[in-house]
């Protein structure tokens, strides 16, 4: 397998506005950012995907963008971004900007112009239709709640959003829609950052004709087979990389809902013809349901396994993995498939971490991750911000299919603003995110969990991950083994074999809070067994082992 730089790294995904504020305005911002490099440099991550810092009017904060030339006021100028990159590549940390290009927001110049003439050279950067007998073009729902259908006065006619009305769908049917992003781009490479991690970027390409959707029980057609993995995504890929990645050394990630092993194989091919890696959703969508993710479902062991293995060995030589347990869009991985209770916090937060990072693929830590920060004990719909759970709220109480109780259980479990709390600095006042008051309420249990007190201790979190950014650097078979994934049947252990030129690293990772017998396999009970790392500060492991609660372990031999 071809050895390259973004396959050995671990990068770090920071939620600009809720990092680190450092004018007291209560909304993260550059300075911020950069402020905590040193933070980042400790930990060991070697990449930092950024979540948007364009201007935006921040109607989903940031993924909305209003000119991809400047930054949100509110995170700072031009300049405190240079200087963010200058002193981030001084300490050996590269930058991956978040590439927002299926949509823009409506008040980007582009949809200003195009919504004012039929004859503007902009009319056709979106994607505009006449309504069907006095209603919207087609069925199609928007992710955010109600018609993907905006009807534009001006215009006379409506546009496609996807996401919210303020987030028109670009039209990448129009080769000057790709040339514009394509010049944007190399603007930022340009400017020396590192590499793009692409918004929805299997949705760029729609079937023609926009056929209807079959219907959900929002009364709204599902667009999802018309615009996936669409007709051309490939081929506007393939030009974006002739055009602009080709020419640059960069780590890309395509954000892929709805990919299939067989379509990563395309977009991220070994051949290097695409992107570098993509997330992939399948392990996150095991616990959804009828009402799209709405629910308090939990994850089986056997179908993570199965869904994260089939990932694993599927893709070997083929194309390359990113792995992912949060991110912006997820509630609190802890909280989900860990334990988030007094007793188990840190040994399930460090299991979860042994059984990502010792796959093969590139890891991805989100913000807080590494400290254990848990979802947010909503008890209002006044605390959400999020656009995504207030819109899913409303629409599904109002049409009857939730009741309001089970939609604000939902919403608290699986809203996306658990991610998105502010990060939990130390156990002053605010978590010391911020001088002023938060643009979202703290998590109250800062005063527990926070990187003050992670830096403190031996033992903490922080320092489990720092551990195991290390042992990736130190030991090739945790990047490139081959992976085998042992008892598929277990709906308690997760084991899986790594193997690498005649060694090999056993994973045993213990889901439950049972305490359960296991028998190491005999090759590494032997003399010559090593153990790497282990949540409960073990030092050696015999054959006949008990594994307590969320115990993990990696032995190599
Ligand atoms: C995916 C992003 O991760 C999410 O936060 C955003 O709301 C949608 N794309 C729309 O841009």
């Amino acid at each position: 397998m071809e050895k390259v730089w973004w396959k050995e790294s671990v990068v770090y995904q920071i939620y600009p506005r809720s990092f680190y504020d450092s004018d007291g305005d209560g909304i993260g911002d550059l300075k911020g950012i950069t402020e905590k490099l040193p933070y980042l440099k400790e930990l060991g991550i070697d990449v930092i995907w950024l979540s948007p810092v364009y201007q935006s009017p921040n109607d989903d904060n940031g993924y909305d963008i209003s000119d991809y030339r400047a930054i949100m006021k509110e995170f700072g100028t031009m300049e405190d971004f240079d200087r963010m990159l200058e002193k981030a590549h001084e300490l050996g940390i590269k930058i991956m900007m978040d590439l927002v290009a299926n949509h823009t927001s409506d008040e980007h110049e582009w949809f200003l112009e195009s919504r004012k003439s039929a004859d503007s050279p902009y009319r056709d950067f979106y994607i505009w239709r006449e309504g069907k007998e006095g209603k919207e073009p087609n069925n199609w729902g928007s992710c955010f709640g109600g018609s993907a259908w905006k009807y534009d006065e001006s215009a006379g006619m409506y546009y496609l959003h996807l996401f919210s009305e303020k987030q028109p769908d670009l039209n990448w049917e129009n080769p000057q829609v790709r040339r514009e992003v394509f010049d944007m781009m190399t603007w930022w490479c340009e400017k020396g950052i590192d590499g793009f991690r692409m918004d929805v970027i299997s949705l760029i390409s729609k079937t023609p004709g926009l056929p209807d959707g079959i219907k959900g029980k929002n009364g709204y057609g599902d667009y999802g087979p018309h615009v996936v993995n669409g007709p051309h995504v490939h081929e506007y890929l393939q030009e974006m990389n002739r055009e602009v990645l080709s020419k640059y050394d960069l780590i890309t990630v395509g954000e892929c809902s709805g990919v299939t092993v067989e379509e990563a194989k395309k977009y991220a091919a070994a051949s290097g013809r695409e992107l570098s890696m993509v997330f992939q959703f399948e392990h996150m969508d095991l616990d959804g349901g009828e009402s799209f993710k709405w629910n308090h479902k939990k994850i089986r062991l056997s179908d993570l396994k199965k869904v994260l293995s089939k990932w694993q060995t599927e893709l070997e030589g083929k194309a390359w993995n990113s792995l992912y347990w949060c991110n912006h869009d997820q509630p609190r991985m802890l909280s989900r498939l860990g334990n988030d209770g007094d007793m188990y916090r840190e040994v399930s937060a460090k299991m979860l971490a042994t059984c990502l990072h010792m796959m093969q693929g590139t890891p991805y830590i989100y913000q807080g991750e590494e400290l254990g920060m848990t979802n947010y004990p909503f008890t209002s719909l006044e605390e959400f911000r999020d656009i995504e759970s207030i819109n899913a709220y409303h629409e599904l109480t109002e049409k009857g299919v939730l009741s309001p109780e089970e939609m604000f259980d939902y919403i608290s479990y699986k809203g996306r603003d658990n991610a998105r709390t502010p990060m939990q600095w130390d156990d002053s006042d605010q978590a010391g995110f911020t001088t002023g008051t938060p643009w979202i309420a703290v998590n109250p249990n800062y005063v527990k969990i926070n990187a003050k007190e992670q830096l403190s201790r031996k033992d903490s979190v922080f320092h489990y991950y720092q551990k195991l950014i290390s042992l990736r650097k130190e030991y090739p078979i945790i990047v490139y083994g081959t992976y085998e994934l042992l008892m598929p049947e277990s709906e308690e252990l997760f084991v899986y074999v790594r193997r690498l030129e005649g060694r090999e690293l056993l994973v045993v990772c213990n889901f439950t809070e049972k305490e359960i017998t296991y028998r190491l396999p005999e090759a590494f009970s032997g003399e010559k067994a090593k153990l790497l790392i282990s949540n409960y500060g073990r030092e050696s492991v015999g054959k006949e082992k008990m594994l307590a609660a969320y115990e993990s372990l990696a032995v190599l031999i």
